[in-house]
């Protein structure tokens, strides 16, 4: 989720983990950007199912990913005129290729990179190199920045990089957009451009890791401190289990929560009353549901 709403954030689609429980509760809702942040969701799971299921990254499931990330904004490109210009200046900065032919014969080149492990070049340089052709190529009209962030993250998951798809390399991204847009122009202009731009993707991995790996010492951190409240103040709730469930996701609901530790509904209502109580969790009504935040989670990433 945290990835996800970063790599949304350089559009300027803002919004806050409170806005995207809510979406992610009520489905239909106001937060349209929250929506889109879904969408990013979505896209980082389905995009490494997809990985782990296939064993390889094809251009279709390239297409799969951006039909999520921008449901409405077609496929490939079918008609030429995309540039890329610098916002402020409107000097063009990248002119990508234009047919749809040209676009295709691309793709499949970089599908073929993207496959073949044995040049003896680390993932994580390949990593670089295959954002950085992905972004050249600009296939679509529109999220060819968002589709090239979940890229990133398939193609470490891929490799074996990344055991699971957790690393927020878009945050990074997001806070150092201007040198990222210098970079990738430059990148068009050199080989020179092309070797900062790898050593600035390397930088991002490595920043970004420890950030990760200190994010996840959190987490556990706040899982042992929840787990000693929960003994001190309500001792005949604590189990494993019920640690588990308040940490699954960010927010949980009597279904949900009723379901993983697998009593009656009634007796997951009694406990997320008491863990309310004890302040491990609080609730709030959206439409028809309560739902019941965890808000230790929400302290740490809404500091
Ligand atoms: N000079 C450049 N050459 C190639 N690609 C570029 C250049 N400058 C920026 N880009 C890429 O274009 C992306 C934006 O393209 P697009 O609007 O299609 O994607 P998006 O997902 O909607 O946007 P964003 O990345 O801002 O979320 C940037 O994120 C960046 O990766
Ligand atoms: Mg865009």
């Amino acid at each position: 989720m945290i990835e996800a709403k970063e790599s949304s954030e350089i559009e300027n689609i803002l919004t806050t983990f409170d806005e995207l429980y809510k979406e992610l509760t009520l489905k239909d809702t106001k937060f349209i950007n929250a929506k889109e942040v879904l969408n990013s969701r979505k896209s980082i799971i389905e995009g490494c199912r997809s990985v782990k299921e296939n064993g390889f990254i094809s251009v279709n499931m390239i297409y799969g990913i951006h039909q999520i990330v921008e449901p409405e904004k077609g496929s490939i490109r079918k008609t030429a005129g995309t540039v890329k210009m610098n916002s402020r200046t409107r000097e063009v900065v990248h002119i990508p290729p234009q047919s749809e032919n040209e676009i295709r014969e691309y793709l499949a080149n970089l599908e073929k990179y993207i496959n073949n492990h044995q040049d003896g070049i680390d993932s994580l340089i390949r990593m670089a190199i295959i954002h950085l052709q992905f972004e050249m190529i600009h296939p679509f009209y529109d999220g060819n920045g968002r589709v090239g962030r979940v890229l990133n993250l398939m193609y470490l998951y891929l490799t074996k990089k990344l055991e699971v798809p957790v690393l927020y390399l878009s945050r990074y991204i997001i806070r150092h957009k201007d040198i990222y847009f210098q970079l990738l122009k430059e990148s068009g202009d050199s080989t020179e451009g092309i070797r900062k731009f790898i050593l600035f993707m390397l930088e991002a991995v490595t920043v970004t890791s420890v950030e990760t790996l200190n994010f996840i010492e959190s987490i556990l951190k706040s899982q042992d401190e929840i787990a000693a409240m929960i003994k001190l103040k309500a001792p005949k709730l604590y189990s494993k289990e019920l640690i588990d469930a308040l940490f699954y996701e960010f927010t949980t609901k009597n279904e949900h929560f009723a379901k993983s530790l697998e009593v009656s509904r009634n007796t997951a209502m009694t406990y997320l009353k008491t863990l309310e109580r004890i302040g491990v969790l609080r609730s709030e009504k959206i439409g028809k549901e309560v739902i019941y935040k965890n808000t230790r989670l929400f302290d740490l990433v809404e500091k």
